[in-house]
């Protein structure tokens, strides 16, 4: 059986049962490592990307389920040739400690700047549910926060 899947703007057949976890399509089949595996529930977030501009946890959907969608993962968010502003605040702020919670942490922001371009303090705690266990979140504010006020700009 085969899938076939549009990744950061390119298409893919992939050779794989369709009920199998979105996630494993992308790390497996297509070797994007970026995005990560964490509770393989659809909790922690880790394993966020983006579907046609929502943000979806993909041990918790089938591959068949979004075949034909556009799904962006975190590969797929530097902006001609540069880093996407998201990912910049990320640096100035000085976000990541293990790493590991962050390319999911930045799919799901992505996701809600393209709803919410200026979010208040009460919008990123209701909307950003990914779990860092590093406890990042004050420089996750901080970043959003100047990721937002870039892209407006
Ligand atoms: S690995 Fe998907 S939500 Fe935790
Ligand atoms: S930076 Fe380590 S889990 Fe978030």
């Amino acid at each position: 059986m085969s899938v076939q899947i549009t990744v950061n703007g390119t298409d893919h057949e992939v050779d794989l049962d369709p009920q199998t976890p979105l996630l494993w399509a992308i790390r497996d089949a297509l070797g994007l490592k970026g995005t990560k595996f964490g509770c393989g529930v659809g909790s922690c977030g880790a394993c966020t990307v983006e579907v046609d501009g929502m943000a979806l946890r993909s041990c918790a959907i089938a591959t068949g389920d979004v075949a034909g969608m556009a799904i962006t993962t975190i590969e797929g968010m530097p902006q001609g040739g540069g880093l996407h502003p998201i990912q910049q605040a990320w640096i100035d702020e000085q976000v990541p400690q293990c790493g590991y919670c962050q390319p999911g942490m930045i799919m799901a922001v992505s996701a809600m700047l393209k709803e919410t371009p200026e979010p208040s303090d009460a919008q990123i705690s209701e909307q950003i549910t990914n779990v860092c266990r590093c406890g990042t979140y004050p420089r996750i504010r901080k970043a959003i926060h100047r990721a937002a006020k870039a892209m407006s700009a």
